[in-house]
């Protein structure tokens, strides 16, 4: 089951140049389940186009409370009492102050009013409007009143301007909503290391080799485990995402400081969850000035550590699970990693098709695990396969435990 199955949800949109990820979020919170209604502000109009939102969501798109083609003033009161959470991002200053003081003059901030479940707001805004007194204050009151206001990220404007005001990332918006509306807590009390990433190893000072990981599957399984409310480590390769809230984060480059990392924190881990892509050789000798170029290169590589197999074998305690990316013989060459490796699962990307596993926002994966189970999941969103791997987990480790599989 999808984490947001059978939710009922209204996405407000307003008129800032973050508008076009509320496509990219619909996307996440349809791929999960739910049912999304959007409501654009004038303004949004302006910047993305109805049509997109409608065709994304299968739904038609509410703007103007006068527009003879929306519902009547009962109907759109109904809806927003209906919705099991009203999320708006992204919110300008403007849609802040009249959330916070009741102004209903327009479709959205009229549901805003008229809504009984959940409010979450992901505010976007230019320059130093967030410090204002005003916003501040605006948001003060709002959070006062239980809605959630998430914190804009800091980094480049689009005025040019750099300062905190940038839309959150889609993935943290999803947590944040997840988090409001189901409270699942079944990972309390669990301690989680999760690797991510690939491994950068230098040639010399400015050149390295590396692979196409881009992090997002071990990023999404450590904030569903952070939401679901383990404590997370999250050791990391070098990569463009944001780190989660709330995980102790230990970013590395090599794989032997992914190595020592995960050495260092394995002991008093209860699950170990290697999503990280380490690479496989490193130059056996890395210069240590620029190598000039216009003329052939040899570069001699040795193997890298196999951590997975190296935590496996000091027999922590803990749960080892870890991940293996295939080509052919995908069933085959698995069962054979999963043995050679002494984990407890295995999460197998067939790396073969278009548009999952590397680099790629959706996934679609096999578990097999050590006593003999396989278990395939259908092709989802990576935050979707985040939660149903740590669900899977916890079933097969509970179940071993209980005896109802033999060790
Ligand atoms: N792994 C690791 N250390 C390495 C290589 C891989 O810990 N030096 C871990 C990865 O984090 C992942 C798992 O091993 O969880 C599987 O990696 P995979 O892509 O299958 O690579 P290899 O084990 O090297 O196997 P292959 O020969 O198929 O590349």
């Amino acid at each position: 089951m999808a984490a947001l199955d059978g939710k009922e949800l209204i996405l407000g949109v307003t008129g800032s140049i973050a508008a076009y990820k509320a496509v990219y979020l619909l996307r996440e919170l349809t791929g999960l389940g739910a049912r999304v209604t959007v409501c654009l502000t004038e303004h949004a109009r302006e910047f993305v186009g109805p049509l997109t939102f409608r065709t994304l969501s299968g739904r038609p798109v509410l703007s103007n409370l006068f527009d003879p083609q929306s519902p009547d003033a009962v109907e759109h009161v109904a809806l927003a009492e209906r919705a099991h959470a009203v999320v708006v991002a992204p919110a300008t200053a403007n849609l802040l102050a009249k959330a916070a003081h009741g102004i209903a003059d327009d479709f959205l901030t009229t549901v805003l009013l008229a809504a009984r479940g959940q409010v979450l707001i992901a505010p976007a805004m230019d320059g130093g409007m967030w410090d204002h007194a005003a916003v501040r204050a605006n948001v003060a009151l709002l959070r006062e009143r239980g809605v959630t206001v998430l914190e804009p990220e800091a980094g480049a404007l689009a005025s040019g301007l750099s300062g905190k005001g940038r839309l959150p990332d889609v993935e943290a918006i999803v947590e944040a909503l997840l988090g409001v509306l189901t409270p699942q807590r079944d990972l309390a009390g669990e301690r989680i290391l999760v690797t991510a990433g690939p491994t950068r190893e230098p040639i010399d000072p400015v050149r390295y080799i590396s692979n196409r990981s881009s992090g997002k599957m071990g990023y999404g399984i450590a904030r569903a485990a952070l939401r679901r409310g383990a404590d997370v480590t999250l050791v990391s390769g070098p990569t463009a995402l944001t780190p989660p809230a709330g995980a102790v984060f230990v970013p590395v480059q090599t794989a032997e400081e992914m190595r020592e990392a995960v050495l260092q924190h394995a002991p008093g881990a209860s699950i170990v969850i290697k999503a990280a892509a380490v690479a496989d050789w490193r130059p056996k000798h890395a210069a240590n000035t620029k190598i000039k170029t216009k003329q052939d290169l040899t570069i001699e590589l040795t193997p890298n550590p196999d951590i997975l197999a190296e935590v496996a074998a000091r027999r922590t305690g803990a749960f080892i699970v870890g991940f293996a990316a295939e080509t052919n013989e995908v069933a085959a060459n698995a069962k054979a990693k999963l043995k050679a490796k002494g984990i407890d699962v295995l999460v197998v990307n067939d790396v073969s098709q278009a548009g999952i596993g590397f680099d790629a926002d959706d996934n679609e994966v096999l578990l097999l695990d050590r006593w003999g189970g396989e278990h395939g999941l259908p092709r989802m969103s990576k935050a979707a396969v985040a939660d149903a791997i740590l669900s899977h987990l916890l079933a097969v480790r509970a179940a071993v435990r209980g005896d109802r599989i033999k060790r």
